[in-house]
């Protein structure tokens, strides 16, 4: 998807049918919420020495993987070790907004570990080299993100006193539920049981995108008050990205209280956001414009701080924007398209070929559209066991997450009025009495695999 119209003027923005800045990611919780028992956050950090490539036998190097512990609730021999598949971004980001291990720590008697995903934070296995090319890129992969997490496991509980005998709960949430579920698949005997939150694929029809034309680059930076305005074609790519990463995850943050997760923004921001909207058909593009530059303006500038809106800063500074297009671009290919019916902008169909060719340009790199299927086995995982789907039903990528539960421990939840990962995040006053249920319900689940678990060894 090269642009398009060098003599422009006429600016096409196409917001269209691709994985680019569509991140499931986004799901470790947040923070400020208003009420202040919240069990603190306070962690150890660790570095462990990793293999740079677990599957083949010439690059022999290794690389400092960080994670983090707190065992200030463990109780040794016996206790679970809750631990964090770290998906895309800062690990301790991640861990600052998992509320939900740390309001369960100390009933579950749990230590916490929060380990970091390959090529985010301060996990880089070739250093600041990690992204300067597609050879140093080779490593990015979900299977080496998860034979990390497998080593690290049994690692930890080789080496800490107390820890061989505890049960290994994985959690997750969007891609890295997505990799909670797929390391109990893959590495059964390192997880016991695996809680894995929504986004097992990802959908398409609630995702909101935009095409419009407007008179030119000048005119889109003064509306939007850009702090660099757009100079050239090429950057309306960047821009496109972003807007459709802010609203994306201005859905996902769609949490009944005030909360400051991605952006402070106020109690369910969609409604605040919509009343910008102007979802007639019939108004001009440049009105349609003028009302997403508003609502837009919710997402970045609730607070009334921002003296201009800055593209670089993605909507979701802690996760790594980068890392994440170049796992689209390889493994975790997801079509993303508008039908113009299910949502409120033109029909984009995906096309694959433009998109393998955008991607060969920016990494040198071309998708493997089936790869992930084949190699985690799709939607079909009714030959595994003790996974908990959790979705709920106001996340735009509720639609991809399994939903229905498969078996007596493959069991999905559907919380009503919940969005991205509301369920991951610390208790709140404001909550919806579904997102209660859910928790204590996912609890029970792991106080009796635990148990199972024990009585089985
Ligand atoms: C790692 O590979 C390098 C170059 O291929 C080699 O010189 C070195 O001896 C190897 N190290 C180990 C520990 O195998
Ligand atoms: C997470 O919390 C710790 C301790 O409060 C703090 O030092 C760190 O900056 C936070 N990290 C992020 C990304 O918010
Ligand atoms: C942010 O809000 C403040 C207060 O309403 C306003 O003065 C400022 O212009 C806004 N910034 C942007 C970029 O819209
Ligand atoms: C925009 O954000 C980038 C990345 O954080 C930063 O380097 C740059 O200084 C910011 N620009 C402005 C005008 O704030
Ligand atoms: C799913 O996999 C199981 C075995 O793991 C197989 O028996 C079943 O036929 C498969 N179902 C579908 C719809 O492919």
């Amino acid at each position: 998807m090269r642009l398009i119209n060098t003599a422009l003027l006429f600016l096409l923005l196409i917001l269209s049918c691709k994985a680019l800045g569509l991140k499931p990611q986004l799901l470790g919780r947040h923070t400020a919420q208003t009420n202040s028992q919240h069990t603190s956050v306070s962690y150890k950090t660790f570095y462990f020495d990793q293999q740079i490539d677990h599957f083949g036998f010439l690059e022999n190097g290794t690389f400092k993987q960080r994670y983090l512990l707190n065992d200030q609730h463990w109780h040794k021999e016996g206790g679970p070790i809750l631990f964090y598949t770290g998906n895309e971004g800062d690990i301790t980001w991640f861990c600052n907004n998992t509320g939900f291990m740390w309001d369960v720590a100390e009933d579950l008697g749990a230590l916490l570990v929060f380990a970091e995903h390959r090529y985010y934070g301060e996990s880089m296995p070739f250093g600041e080299e990690s992204y300067s090319n597609a050879k140093y890129l080779n490593y990015l992969t979900s299977e080496q993100a998860l034979a990390d997490f497998a080593v690290l496991i049994k690692a930890l509980k080789k080496t800490l006193p107390g820890a061989q005998k505890s049960s290994v709960i994985a959690i997750g949430g969007s891609y890295g539920g997505m990799l909670a579920a797929w390391l109990r698949m893959k590495y059964p005997s390192a997880v016991r049981m695996l809680f894995c939150v929504s986004s097992y694929g990802f959908s398409w029809t609630h995702l909101i995108s935009f095409s419009f034309i407007g008179e030119g680059l000048q005119w889109l930076s003064q509306e939007f008050g850009l702090c660099n305005p757009l100079k050239t074609p090429d950057e309306v790519y960047g821009f496109k990205a972003w807007l459709q990463e802010t609203w994306v995850n201005l859905a996902m943050v769609d949490y009944p209280y005030e909360a400051n997760f991605l952006q402070p923004l106020p109690a369910w921001p969609v409604k605040v956001v919509c009343k910008n909207l102007h979802f007639n058909t019939g108004v001009s593009d440049k009105q349609l414009l003028n009302g997403i530059s508003q609502a837009v303006r919710v997402y970045y500038n609730y607070t009334g701080d921002a003296v201009c809106l800055n593209t670089s800063q993605t909507a979701t500074g802690n996760l790594g924007f980068l890392g994440w297009f170049y796992q689209s671009c390889t493994e975790m290919v997801m079509p993303i398209c508008t039908d113009g019916v299910a949502d409120m902008f033109e029909p984009q169909p995906w096309n694959f070929q433009a998109f393998s060719d955008e991607c060969y340009n920016q990494f040198r790199v071309r998708p493997r559209e089936d790869w992930a299927e084949i190699v985690y086995g799709g939607r079909n995982i009714s030959a595994h066991s003790n996974i908990i789907f959790s979705n709920g039903n106001l996340d735009p990528w509720m639609s991809g997450g399994v939903t229905r539960s498969l078996s007596e421990s493959l069991v999905a939840i559907m919380i009503d009025g919940g969005a991205h990962h509301l369920d991951l995040r610390y208790n709140s006053e404001f909550d919806p009495e579904s997102v209660i249920k859910t928790r204590a319900l996912e609890v029970r689940y792991f106080k009796q695999w635990i148990k199972q678990a024990a009585t089985t060894q």
